[in-house]
């Protein structure tokens, strides 16, 4: 990879460079935009470093580019704008020292490398000078370029320095192994077990950031393994953490909680990227460990997991500042994954199949898609097999659903007609007469549609005593 040719491409570029005479600064580019650029992905973002007077720097770049809208923050000397679609950051040279209650920098002014060196891996320390005389040289002072070569994760100093200056590298590290599928020097494990309990001064946001970024990677059991593995997931979420470990009791022993669910959340990140449906792959055994129970002469049992799981989600969600209107979304797949696949026997009545419908509604397919990604056997036969049998419920689902268009089931008659039929008020009783009619539906003993759900009120109100 020619860097300095590639640098051609983006001809506001040169209007930095020129500047960077004009102005008397050396700037370079640093991070994600280089790597991205050796690693061939597309960028997004671009970080500038200015050792000099940045500020300055960055007005006359906005200006020349006709950029008016800048966000400057003086005490940090740094300051971003906007440009063609892309992210421009711009930060001075910097000596950072952290706090150690604080995630908050004391920053001073300092040399090229005192910036470099304090930066978190050793992939995101190439710096391309963007200056008049040495446009597209490469800086490469901790060997970022062979890094990427052998696809490592690094940190440029002692990772518990680097960890110490800012915990959230450590998640950072696990993100970008995830992300990149790379693997993590063995002194970032020890550091990151050893620094654990530091991530306390990280604000939640961010670190739920990192989380979600992990889940987001084409491949997220590389992240979620090395958070386990360096007893991080301990500190960041304790439930996962927990899934891990085999039980062997006489000839009975389960399988390993965490490493299945890596290997759920891996398939179903090959067919979505719904970032939620990943969660709920990652959540839908959450609750193994606290209903698992050994019973003599039949084995190991986790009976009601799926609803205590469900019912897992609220605090969780509250922790981690999840998004809440994605709560209901979670707690259904959870609560639901065991269903389907109790409907495959021959004998399974429609209305079984119409519970299902109902109780999934719009997430159907997603629950049917998370069912399919649970089948982690190695066996070939059985994975066609239990495959087939997911076939086998979609199609029994397809049919009722044709026959009584139930995916968005609303009852037929409404709370007003009921009142009005019964002569009731407002009461508790609507509700019940309410619920009995879709009771009746659900089982078949009526159709989907407003004129047998009437007959049907009429037949029944009686049983009801008006108030
Ligand atoms: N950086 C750091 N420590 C952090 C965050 C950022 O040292 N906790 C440095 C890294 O050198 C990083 C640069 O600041 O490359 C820019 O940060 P950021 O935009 O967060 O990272 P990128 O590398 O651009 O990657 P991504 O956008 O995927 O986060």
């Amino acid at each position: 990879m020619n860097i300095k040719e590639s640098l051609n491409k983006y001809e506001f570029l040169q209007t930095a460079s020129d500047l960077t005479k004009e102005i008397g600064v050396e700037a370079y580019i640093v991070g994600g935009f280089v790597r991205h650029l050796l690693l061939n992905k597309e960028v997004e973002d671009i970080d500038f470093l200015v050792v000099g007077e940045v500020l300055k720097f960055t007005q006359s770049f906005a200006n020349s580019l006709g950029v008016t809208d800048i966000v400057i923050y003086k005490n940090f000397g740094t300051a971003h704008f906007n440009y063609q679609g892309l992210n421009f950051e711009f930060v001075g040279a910097r000596k950072e020292s952290y706090k150690k209650s604080s995630r908050k920098p004391e920053v001073s002014e300092g040399s090229f490398y005192d910036d470099i060196s304090r930066r978190d891996f050793t992939i995101n320390t190439i710096a391309v000078s963007i200056g008049k005389e040495n446009f597209g040289e490469v800086t490469d002072e901790f060997g970022g370029e062979e890094d990427i070569k052998r696809k490592l994760i690094k940190t440029p100093l002692d990772p518990k320095l680097t960890f110490d200056d800012d915990p959230l590298r450590i998640l950072r590290a696990f993100r970008f192994a995830s992300q990149l599928n790379f693997e993590v020097d063995k002194s970032i494990l020890i550091a990151a077990n050893e620094l654990k309990n530091r991530l306390e001064i990280v604000s939640q946001e961010r670190k739920t950031d990192e989380f979600l970024k992990i889940l987001k990677s084409p491949k997220p059991s590389i992240g979620l393994k090395l958070l386990q593995e360096s007893y991080v997931m301990e500190v960041i979420f304790p439930e996962v953490s927990q899934m891990i470990g085999v039980e062997q009791r006489e000839e009975y022993h389960h399988k390993d909680v965490f490493f299945h669910t890596c290997e759920v959340v891996d398939n179903i990140s090959k067919k979505t990227e719904n970032i939620w449906l990943r969660l709920a792959a990652l959540m839908h055994d959450i609750a193994k460990p606290k209903t698992k129970k050994f019973i003599e002469g039949s084995g190991w049992t986790f009976h009601g997991h799926e609803e205590l799981g469900a019912r897992m989600m609220k605090p969780i969600f509250k922790r981690m500042k999840l998004p809440m209107n994605k709560l209901e979304y979670i707690e259904k797949l959870v609560r639901l994954h065991l269903r389907p696949i109790a409907l495959v026997s021959d004998e399974v009545s429609d209305s079984a199949i119409r519970r299902l419908i109902v109780a999934a509604g719009e997430d159907l397919d997603d629950l049917i898609s998370l069912c399919r990604a649970d089948i982690t056997t190695k066996n070939p036969d059985k994975v066609e097999r239990y495959l087939q049998n997911y076939e086998i419920v979609v199609k029994k689902v397809m049919e009722v659903n044709e026959k009584d268009k139930l995916r968005s089931f609303q009852s037929p008659v409404s709370g007003e007609v009921i009142m009005k039929v019964c002569n009731l008020k407002p009461s508790k009783k609507v509700g019940e007469i309410k619920i009995a009619i879709e009771e009746a539906i659900l089982d078949g003993v009526i159709g989907n549609n407003y004129e047998e759900a009437y007959q049907y009120l009429l037949k029944i109100k009686n049983n009801f005593n008006s108030e």
